[in-house]
């Protein structure tokens, strides 16, 4: 919020902002995740603007799918945008590649697959259990999600690519489904080029040739999980950021990154992720040039080598003062 604040404060924008105190802390005083009361207001604004998810002494999935899941799917907020792009002195566990070849987008459906939380039970606790977990693909999500992601190749100035990212060769009815929409939506954009990859290859070549990619568009839990592979050759959780958009109303803006409890209070751990998910939100209100000023703020600092590592207690900085070396670099 300091560096969001700044930039709006150079470009001479006018913002008002509401707190919530959502989380794990509040869980455990008054047993309330995300009251629904506040979830109709947070219908009303621009942007959201939200911080790592997690509690040490939170059963794991409460505050997930109590606020995470729980905003994404009542909001609506059907794309989940995730840019996977190396800054200049970040070092990447891929040898031999650089800026110039990580640098694309993945376009994750964020409200419907394996995410819709339909399935159930039979004879659960015997020997004969069968637990069946169902995937929901739907024409209208699917469609809206790849329209998306051609309209993004389009404004990208890369190789304007758009890769679908599917497992069409087994999810036979599902992906089927992709495909098909896929070649359709792709007939009014006859100038993009179209690349399909199953998942498993994807991640091979994701790690072997990264520059490949420009545009990636993909299901809700393949997207998860080619999202966290996408942070490692960026340079580590610290750095990736994320936005959960409904282009036609509000969006909200996150690090990929969780709570990292282990570091509450200390002031050690990266602000970096979080900081360019702000850039985003700035972005998606319509204000590109003080997001592209964040992103090159946030280049700068990585680039001068300053930083020396870019885990929780190893930057050589407190979080605060990576905080105010971008906001000083706008
Ligand atoms: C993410 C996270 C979430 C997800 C979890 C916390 C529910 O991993 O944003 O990628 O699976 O979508
Ligand atoms: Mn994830």
């Amino acid at each position: 919020m300091k560096v969001f604040g700044a930039a709006a404060a150079h470009a001479g924008i006018q913002y008002e902002t509401v707190e919530y105190d959502i989380g794990g802390d509040r869980y455990l005083a008054t047993g309330e995740v995300l009251p629904d009361s506040v979830l109709e207001e947070l219908r009303g604004f621009d942007a959201i603007y939200l911080g790592a998810i997690g509690h040490p002494d939170v059963k794991p999935g409460i505050l997930e799918k109590g606020i995470l899941l729980k905003v994404r799917f009542e909001l609506d907020l059907y794309i989940n945008l995730r840019p996977v792009k190396l800054y200049p002195g970040v070092p990447t566990p891929l040898k031999d590649k650089g800026p110039e070849e990580i640098d694309f987008i993945i376009v994750r459906e964020n409200t419907e697959g394996l995410y819709a939380g339909i399935g159930g039970f039979l004879k659960r606790g015997t020997r004969d259990e069968v637990a069946i977990q169902e995937m929901i693909n739907t024409y209208k999500g699917v469609e809206r999600c790849v329209r998306y992601a051609y309209e993004l190749t389009q404004k990208r100035n890369k190789e304007n690519t758009l890769t679908l990212c599917d497992k069409a060769n087994v999810l036979t009815y599902a992906h089927d489904l992709w495909r098909r929409v896929f070649d359709e939506v792709g007939e009014d954009y006859p100038d993009i080029k179209k690349e399909y990859a199953f998942v498993d290859a994807t991640t091979m070549w994701m790690v072997k040739n990264p520059e490949w990619f420009d545009v990636v568009v993909t299901c809700n839990m393949f997207g998860d999980i080619i999202t966290d592979l996408g942070a490692m050759i960026q340079g580590g959780m610290g750095v990736a950021a994320s936005g959960n958009l409904n282009p036609e109303s509000v969006a909200m803006f996150e690090p990929i990154h969780g709570s990292a409890p282990r570091y509450t209070g200390k002031n050690q751990i990266n602000p970096i992720a979080a900081i360019g998910a702000a850039g985003m939100m700035l972005d998606h209100l319509g204000h590109e040039d003080a997001a592209a000023k964040v992103e090159t703020s946030i280049s700068d600092l990585l680039a001068s080598g300053k930083i020396k590592d870019l885990g929780a207690g190893r930057m050589g900085y407190t979080t605060e003062e990576v905080g105010d070396l971008i906001a000083e670099g706008l």
